[in-house]
């Protein structure tokens, strides 16, 4: 009796205590790995009914343990085996009506086979899961992790037997006011495991990280570091660029450490020309293979600077959802499409809104040229005061950096969107500032700020944010949702910064297909002559330096119902749901042929 009492004390303790997910393993795909995609049974669990029992107690094992009624009298009610399947990666919302609007927990399920490879260990890595996560691997709690779009992954070497296995996770993707976003949004709260999740077989000593890229301040010089997953010195670590002949050997440091310099003359990674060289890092017999690209990005007062060049960002924003399925873009085929239509646009750049995108995103832009500002989902009203809130925005920025930080296409990174001025949320922001240069100097850092109307026919941006972001941009939405378009023909702008400037979104809804007069809302005349008119306002800013309108795709959002209109789509893609183009795209097509 007693062991059994102390061992349900353990598990309880094991299960209550939550793990963190572990530092996360650099360049994921490269890795051994094997996809777990595919099937899996759920559970949808409005009530929490697998974590808590009818007092709100803390089950001891709960749902994650898939248990088979041991004879018939036994009272069990839920058995993952004869639930119903979804696809994963996939959101939840788009795959059964009954779960369009549903926010809450669904528990997932999938057995998996694991053969023990020699001086191996595995890990689980899930690209992305909305938005909280449990993970329980053969039936024990392996660790959680918080933060919607960003990777995380588990050591399960203590969890997993040889052959037959099963893993279970728990999901719930409530909104709160204290979450990063919070709770309101302009943006369907796709929930489940929305990427990627992947088996990765390690040695005990690996790569866990590295950084590679031109040094920002000395011309010629490539330079990096690599560092193990333990803290083990005298370690060789060799760095490979073959097409530039660059070999650097090294031992890491007590830490696990090693750093390097070479002198290298690359072809720059621009979007002219996005060459990318096969980079290298190997240790004890294995190696980690990447593709990077090697470019300089800095400002000169209003001037953005590629490889000491100035450059103009055509942009456009985009969410991570698929063409015509229009539920959450995972897929390397959903990717292309919307990219595709990007270069179709003639961009060299996109606002990737408003969270991390998925990695095959941003790494098929890398490959196509197109330039990325990467952002976190600091989004509208945000809990300023509340250190979680904060502790949370950091760690989905770290996140994002540790992900992408070798990603030459990423030239802007993003702490918010539009969040209303104050003292608590500047402390806020500027810390967040101060952290991502301190993850990383060699990038931009900006934000999407909002504009305020100093007379009839003067805007003004103003914000006090503007000494700590590298370039000012901002959100307006003259014609839309203030004036008319032909408000824009005569409106001033004041932005008293010598600082680079993006208009970071603009735009106005319209239904593909519906036509009418040009002062007739919601038809595509109106926003044709909507972006006929901006741009026109826009080439009279001094100090312009890119655009990203709001935005590619029309997109699911709660906010927008309007019957026969919107129908729960915000309607100001210049592609339709269905993927067909608005009169607007071409407007905007042209305008990019003038830059
Ligand atoms: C805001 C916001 C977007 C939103 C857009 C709109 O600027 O940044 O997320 O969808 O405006 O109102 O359509």
């Amino acid at each position: 009796m007693k062991k059994t009492i102390i061992y349900l004390l353990a598990s309880f303790i094991l299960c209550s205590v939550s793990r963190a997910s572990e530092p996360l393993i650099a360049n994921i795909y490269a890795r051994d790995i094997t996809f777990l995609n595919g099937q899996w049974n759920y559970i949808v669990d409005p009530f929490d009914n697998g974590l808590y029992d009818n007092k709100m107690q803390r089950l001891e094992k709960g749902f994650f343990e898939n248990r088979k009624p041991r004879d018939v009298s036994e009272r069990i009610e839920y058995n993952f085996d004869t639930s119903p399947l979804l696809k994963v990666p996939s959101d939840w919302n788009t795959q059964e009506e009954k779960l369009f609007f549903y926010e809450g927990t669904i528990w997932y399920k999938k057995d998996f086979t694991y053969t023990r490879g020699k001086n191996k260990v595995p890990h689980i890595y899930f690209g992305a899961v909305n938005y909280e996560a449990q993970v329980y691997v053969n039936g024990k709690y392996v660790g959680e992790h918080k933060g919607g779009y960003t990777p995380f992954n588990f050591n399960i070497s203590d969890f997993v037997n040889e052959g037959r296995n099963f893993i279970v996770l728990r999901t719930n993707n409530a909104r709160h006011k204290d979450n990063v976003p919070t709770s309101n949004m302009d943006w369907w709260n796709f929930g489940g495991i929305t990427r990627d999740v992947l088996l990765v077989d390690l040695p005990a000593v690996f790569v866990q990280d590295y950084s590679i890229q031109l040094d920002k301040e000395k011309k010629g010089i490539i330079k990096g570091w690599v560092k193990l997953n333990q803290s083990l010195s005298g370690q060789e670590i060799t760095v490979e660029i073959p097409e530039l002949s660059k070999v650097f050997k090294g031992l890491t440091d007590d830490n696990g450490f090693v750093s390097f310099e070479m002198k290298a003359q690359p072809t720059y990674w621009s979007s002219k020309d996005p060459k990318l060289y096969d980079v290298d890092i190997a240790q004890n017999g294995e190696t980690v293979k990447d593709k990077i690209g090697f470019r300089t990005i800095k400002t000169e007062g209003k001037k953005i600077l590629l490889n000491d060049e100035e450059v103009f960002l055509k942009g456009i924003c985009l969410h991570e959802e698929a063409a015509y399925r229009n539920g959450r873009a995972w897929s390397k085929d959903e990717v292309r499409t919307l990219l595709m239509w990007v270069k179709e646009l003639g961009c060299n750049f996109v606002r990737l809104t408003h969270y991390p995108h998925n990695e095959y995103m941003v790494r098929l832009a890398e490959e196509m040229g197109i330039m990325i500002w990467s952002e976190i989902p600091v989004y509208w009203t945000i809990s300023w005061d509340n250190p979680e809130t904060y502790q949370n925005a950091e760690k989905q920025l770290d996140e994002m950096i540790y992900r992408d930080k070798n990603r030459s296409a990423i030239i802007v990174w993003s702490i918010a969107n539009e969040t209303p001025h104050g003292e608590s949320r500047d402390k806020f922001l500027k810390k967040l500032s101060d952290f991502a240069r301190s993850k990383d100097d060699t990038r931009l850092i900006s934000m999407a700020m909002e504009v305020s109307k100093v007379s009839d026919n003067t805007n003004l941006v103003q914000d006090n944010m503007s000494e700590y972001v590298d370039i000012i941009s901002f959100n307006q939405y003259l014609g839309w949702y203030n004036g008319t378009p032909e408000d824009c023909r005569t409106r001033k702008w004041e932005i008293p910064y010598d600082k680079p400037i993006i208009v970071s979104e603009f735009g106005g809804d319209a239904l593909q297909g519906y036509h009418g007069e040009s002062n007739v809302r919601w038809t595509e005349e109106y926003q044709e002559e909507l972006y006929k008119a901006t741009l026109e306002m826009l080439n009279k800013i001094d100090g312009l330096a890119g655009i990203s309108p709001w935005v590619l795709k029309d997109f699911y959002s709660p906010r927008r119902q309007l019957p026969g209109i919107q129908d729960w789509f915000n309607r100001k893609g210049i592609v339709s749901d269905q993927g067909i183009k608005k009169k607007a795209f071409f407007v905007l097509q042209d305008w990019f042929k003038t830059k």
